[in-house]
């Protein structure tokens, strides 16, 4: 791996900012300079680009470490910076959403019409008891409805959940219950592949376990797929009946900077996602400074997409808070990116004139697969910045990503980040940075990174370790969701004050810095992040299934496929051919955890390699999983196991 980097690191195709680009950057060419102040360049950012109700006299309170508060004695609503201030400001008239449903339909929503529409909703909220302080899960497709209730419930001082539209009954069941979700916001279903998608019955399925015991009194209910739902008479309400039919008077109140604004669960190395916590203004501050710097925006011609669910961290920062936040025009699309046809992204990128597109690198590796031949159709002149996000971007879709769709000059910012550090902290800024293909580059003005080894000694120079960041910064985590000792564990215990990304990193000649992937057993598919120990729990849930062990292997399309190595039960074995059990069984995780999490493969086999202390060492399976040759075997206890495994599984 670390062999392949540096073949990379060393042919690597260097392209310099136009001097026309650079002469109009947003960013300007003093911001690392400004940079360098650290906490007091964030506080010049949050009084630039929000609006305080009480402006802050701190900046920064690490005494309660890692506990951060960033400007703590200020006050501010978020939804009214998203939404009132730009209408209040003159700029209601400009569009919010251009918004594509999957069958075609459209809705087109100025400033105005949004910040009406979230003020109705919040009234609707209020009057279903919800509290500054109370969570509210979010579970919908990608319609302005989503945005509209995640803006509601942050003008109230409530906290959302949003749980992704493709997790399964039960994963929004163990969200629901972890946070005290009072209310559901969902709809009836949704488009995806042509089809409508059932979401209002998931919900009614995760309410009705456990005997129906749990802590939400209400679902509110988006009419979207018109498909067939259940009605629970006093639970259950119609948008389109009380949202609709509600007052769209209501006055924004002052929330303190550090009030809880989401929680977003997401995998770890454990069984059981975490709740990342995020709070209101140090997060909205760097939502919004990375949003117009990293995407070089001007607010008033630009057209933004993002291809983003609201359902990830990217949708929260690049779809909600960032754009809104900036008074920014964008793009969102409900469906998949080849429903009905192929081309259906360039085309809605012709038809709203999108200028700057910020996708994934499986998306942009599954058209490259599809051929240039399809984007070649459509008129993508508007295209003027490109940005990647999920996974490291192999120089070759990089490339084609800028030949293809950027017509061989936008450049292309390649921004690492996590749901934990809620913005982007490492990417080039465009018209400033000379641009490297598979390096995400430079950490953020403002943002200071380190390469560690494992004894937490610095690397200098030309050398690869582990990834931290080693200052507080604004849109950083508070915590895990009810659990302060798994956040210290998690994230702090391994170096201290510093904080632990999780992710490998190598450092160029240049100082460029080039990501290596995951160190724990967390995997990377299509961008999303899957949990080896989630998945396996799942499997040994099965009654046919006696031990499990699942890794990520390398995918052409989506960086990592999910593979799973199963023993079945004594009593088990032999009954089903091993693929029909391989079948039942990925079923069983789709319909368990959702269907992102389905394995692309399971082997049946009988021993799984183990050291003699009992760890399965999924170093070897992935080995086996990519057809490799098969790695260092001298820990193993037993030689043999994985020649037999080798034979079971190809
Ligand atoms: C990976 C998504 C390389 C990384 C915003 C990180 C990346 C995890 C990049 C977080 C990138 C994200 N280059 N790797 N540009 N961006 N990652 O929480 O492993 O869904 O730890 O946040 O994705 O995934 P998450």
């Amino acid at each position: 791996m670390n062999e392949q980097i540096d073949n990379l690191m060393n042919e690597s195709r260097r392209f310099a900012p136009s001097a026309e680009f650079a002469a109009q950057s947003v960013a300007g060419s003093d911001s690392y300079d400004r940079g360098a102040a650290g906490a007091e360049f964030w506080a010049d950012q949050a009084r630039d680009l929000l609006h305080w109700h009480t402006p802050f006299t701190q900046t920064l309170d690490w005494s309660n470490a890692p506990f951060a508060r960033w400007f703590a004695d200020g006050e501010l609503n978020v939804s009214y910076n998203c939404l009132d201030r730009h209408v209040a400001e003159g700029r209601g008239d400009r569009v919010a959403l251009h918004w594509e449903g999957e069958p075609g339909d459209s809705r087109r929503i100025t400033y105005a019409e949004l910040t009406h529409d979230v003020k109705r909703a919040a009234n609707v909220l209020t009057q279903l008891g919800i509290e500054p302080g109370d969570r509210v899960a979010i579970y919908m497709p990608l319609i302005p409805e989503a945005l509209v209730a995640m803006l509601a419930v942050a003008r109230l001082g409530a906290i959302h959940s949003v749980v992704f539209g493709g997790f399964s009954a039960e994963s929004l069941r163990s969200r629901v219950d972890d946070a005290g979700a009072k209310l559901v916001i969902t709809a009836d279903g949704g488009y995806r592949k042509g089809n409508v998608f059932a979401l209002k019955p998931v919900v009614d399925e995760a309410l009705a376990a456990d005997g129906g015991q749990n802590t939400v009194t209400n679902v509110l209910v988006v009419r979207r797929g018109n498909n067939d739902v259940a009605w629970h008479e006093g639970r259950d309400v119609w948008w389109h009946e009380s949202v609709d039919a509600a007052s769209s008077e209501h006055e924004a109140q002052a929330f303190p900077a550090e009030q809880p604004l989401f929680i977003l669960y997401t995998s770890g190395t454990t069984g059981k996602p975490k709740g990342i916590l995020h709070t209101s203004g140090g997060y909205l501050t760097q939502a919004a400074y990375t949003h117009k710097n990293v995407f070089d925006l001007r607010a008033d011609t630009d057209v933004y997409w993002c291809t983003a669910d609201v359902g990830w961290i990217t949708g929260h920062t690049y779809v909600v808070y960032g754009p809104l936040a900036n008074g920014a025009t964008q793009v969102i699309y409900e469906g998949t990116p080849d429903s009905p046809h192929p081309g259906r992204w360039w085309e809605i990128i012709q038809k709203y004139g999108v200028s700057i597109l910020y996708t994934a690198p499986t998306a942009i590796r599954s058209f490259m697969k599809l051929g240039s031949e399809i984007p070649a159709q459509y008129v993508l002149s508007s295209i003027r910045l490109l940005g990647s996000v999920g996974e490291p971007i192999n120089p070759e879709a990089w490339i084609w990503y800028r030949d293809v769709v950027g017509a061989g000059t936008a450049p292309i910012v390649d921004t690492w980040w996590q749901t934990e550090t809620g913005a982007i902290m490492i990417s080039a800024l465009p018209g400033l940075t000379t641009l490297k293909p598979g390096s995400a580059q430079v950490p953020l003005p403002g943002i200071s990174i380190d390469i560690l080894d494992e004894a937490g000694e610095k690397v200098s120079g030309e050398a690869g370790g582990l990834l931290v960041v080693t200052q507080p910064w604004p849109s950083m985590l508070r915590g895990i969701w009810g659990d302060n000792d798994r956040f210290r564990e998690t994230y702090w215990e391994k170096f201290g004050d510093k904080y632990f990304a999780g992710d490998g990193a190598r450092r160029d000649a240049d100082g460029d810095i080039w990501l290596l992937g995951r160190v724990d057993d967390v995997m990377n598919v299509s961008g999303h992040r899957l949990s080896t120990a989630e998945i396996e729990s799942s499997l040994v849930a099965n009654p046919m299934v006696a031990e499990a062990a699942v890794v990520g292997a390398a995918d052409e399309t989506t960086g990592q496929a999910v593979v799973a190595f199963v023993i079945l039960r004594a009593s088990e074995a032999g009954k089903l051919e091993p693929a029909e059990a391989s079948a039942v069984l990925r079923q069983h995780v789709a319909t368990h955890i959702g269907a992102i999490a389905r394995p692309a493969r399971i082997y049946i086999v009988s021993e799984l390699p183990k050291t003699r202390s009992g760890k399965i060492m999924r170093r070897l399976l992935r080995d086996v999983a990519e057809g490799r040759e098969i790695g260092d075997t001298t820990t193993l206890t037993d030689q043999n196991v994985l020649n037999l495994i080798s034979t079971q599984v190809h």
